[in-house]
């Protein structure tokens, strides 16, 4: 693993603070000692997030996102923890040591040359386009109502019908693997030829918005395959790429939802006509990794695939991916078999506005496929319709949603509501209110004394001290992982406080959210010893109860009479413990 010192990284956290840098990606609202923000990583209506100048930290009372300066970049970005470090040392003006980077450089060296022909591809293309070999194209581009500003922006450029590209890569000294590794170039027979020839190339780009793969369009009636991409390469795989995603990134998060279509082409076209949100999965099935990287852009997810029947078959597939990892997205489907480009340039953009507007639920959407390939004049087929759409209602938990649904099954089956009502074994419970997720869960009194001591190993080497004296393990495990992570920052720093802390778990999201969760109850600054033996005693206390509980749930199933014998005797030390 790539470390960055623990001392470096801290010497850049006192230089970046975190308002600013954090104010470089969303605004923060000034509000007595501390700023707040519409929350980004959760959908948040309020602003909901915190960031306190003090601490160097952030954190949302809804979602429970939080951590200091560099956990923000990485999460926004969606980079890694080194990466983040680098981002913000970027910011204030620290360069790093080559030396502090360097494990990642030289991962980096090994895909720089391939880096580096991509630009030097991308540029060639780019050039061709507008040189006198590219009227054509742009001709066939125009006709499409892609304007000039639209072929710049996404850098959309000409293959030549030679092999122009392996003669260049080759001068500027790259070798042939090198070429082929790419998938630019093939050889035959020692002979490098281009891949792409004569083809509209559009540069497809990995999350950080590098040129990492070409699609290459057909544009002059050729009989040739529409779009042929480049093969894939260690940097270069479509399962774990969605195109636009560098620039989308920021428009998702300011409108608080993300398009996902199916071709470039929609979202070239969607681009063109201001609707920036929308990435596409070019063609390909959403996969488990698209799907996580959309939630990362939004949990507000719309599907607008193509209006044919295999847009509605991938809008299926995509909503089960989705499902998966807890989004349920919006869907649209367009009239006349069209996909969003053509529906955009025949329809117009408020056409298209309207559907976005109007998205289908996952519900709606299911019921209406079921509606598609139901004949209503069969009884046995409205038979099999209704017991569809009871189905999809019991996956139901809003009442209100609920009863639109029936009137809606009722209306188009004929039926009476009651007689569908009836067939509908789980019904949302009209009482259901939503628990806000900030309630606190009440906790007992040995939950408190782990937290509570946790908290306090926080901020007082006193507290520390005796964890590593007199406690072993706690039974909470996150609890306990993160005591052992301050004995040891502890250790090899010779003080604690919670941001440095922070810094100290790196990419450990869930550890530092938790960290910064007991920082947050609100205990008196000082503690005594007395108090702190007062915790300990009441862990003690707790895991002799469960040590004794286990014991005994072991005698009761142990037939063997020797081992029930020395259960009996250890139940026996264990409950004389407990009456000291
Ligand atoms: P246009 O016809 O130019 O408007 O493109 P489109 O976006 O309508 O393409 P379509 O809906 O047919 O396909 C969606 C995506 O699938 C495209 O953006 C491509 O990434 C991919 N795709 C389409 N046709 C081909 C093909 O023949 N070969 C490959 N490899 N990919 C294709
Ligand atoms: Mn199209």
């Amino acid at each position: 693993m790539n470390k960055i010192p623990y001392e470096t990284i801290l010497d850049i956290r006192k230089k970046a603070n975190i308002v600013d840098v954090i104010a470089k990606y969303i605004p923060l609202e000034k509000r007595g000692k501390n700023y707040f923000a519409i929350c980004p990583f959760h959908d948040d209506h309020n602003p909901s997030m915190s960031v306190s100048e003090e601490k160097q930290i952030y954190t949302c009372f809804v979602c429970g996102a939080s951590g200091n300066v560099f956990n923000f970049v990485m999460n926004y970005e969606n980079i890694s923890f080194t990466a983040a470090v680098k981002k913000v040392a970027d910011l204030v003006g620290i360069k790093l040591d080559v030396k502090d980077t360097e494990v990642k450089k030289n991962k980096e060296d090994k895909y720089h040359n391939y880096y580096k022909m991509f630009d030097i591809v991308n540029k060639y293309y780019k050039n061709n386009i507008k040189s006198v070999y590219g009227k054509k194209a742009i001709k066939y581009l125009n006709e499409r109502k892609i304007t000039d500003d639209i072929i710049n922006e996404f850098e959309i450029g000409l293959s030549l019908n030679d092999n122009s590209i392996s003669k260049l890569l080759q001068e500027k000294g790259y070798s042939k693997d090198e070429l082929v590794d790419i998938g630019i170039c093939g050889d035959s027979n020692n002979y490098m030829y281009d891949t792409f020839r004569n083809r509209i190339m559009f540069p497809l780009y990995n999350l950080d918005g590098q040129v990492v793969g070409f699609s290459g369009r057909i544009y002059n009636g050729e009989n040739e395959s529409k779009y042929v991409n480049s093969k894939e390469s260690v940097i270069f795989k479509k399962g774990n790429l969605l195109y636009n995603y560098h620039r989308a990134i920021k428009e998702a998060r300011e409108k608080r939802s993300i398009i996902v279509v199916e071709g470039f082409m929609d979202v070239i076209r969607l681009y063109s006509v201001g609707i920036k949100n929308v990435v596409a999965s070019m063609g390909t099935a959403i996969t488990k990794e698209h799907a996580s990287l959309i939630k990362h852009l939004s949990q507000n997810v719309i599907l607008s695939f193509d209006g044919d029947k295999a847009g509605e078959k991938a809008t299926i597939s995509a909503i089960k991916e989705l499902e998966k990892i807890g989004i349920s997205p919006k869907i649209i489907r367009l009239e006349d078999d069209l996909d969003p480009d053509d529906y955009i340039v025949k329809k117009g953009k408020d056409a298209y506005l309207n559907h976005l507007n109007n998205a289908l639920s996952v519900i709606d959407f299911n019921l209406m496929v079921k509606k598609e390939n139901t004949n209503f004049n069969d009884f046995n087929e409205v038979s099999s319709f209704v017991s569809e759409a009871v189905k999809e209602l019991e996956k139901i938990t809003d009442p209100v949603v609920y009863e639109l649904t029936l009137n809606e099954i009722a209306k188009q089956t004929n039926l009476d509501k009651e007689t569908i009502n009836n067939m509908v074994a789980k019904k949302p419970d009209k009482n259901t209110f939503i628990i806000d997720k900030r309630k606190k869960t009440k906790k007992d009194k040995y939950q408190k004394a782990e937290e509570y001591l946790v908290h306090y190993m926080l901020k007082d080497p006193k507290a520390i001290l005796i964890y590593q004296d007199k406690v072993s393990y706690l039974e909470n495990k996150k609890l306990s992982i993160i005591a052992m992570e301050i004995l040891e920052f502890y250790e090899k720093k010779g003080y604690i406080n919670v941001t440095d802390f922070t810094l100290f778990l790196e990419d450990k999201t869930d550890l530092i959210n938790e960290v910064l969760r007991i920082d947050e109850e609100d205990l008196p600054d000082h503690v005594s010893d007395d108090v702190l033996l007062e915790y300990v005693k009441t862990i003690d206390e707790e895991i002799l109860k469960n040590e004794i509980n286990k014991v005994k749930d072991k005698i009761k199933t142990e037939t063997n009479v020797q081992n029930k014998i020395e259960l009996l005797e250890k139940l026996r030390v264990l409950k004389k413990k407990e009456c000291k």
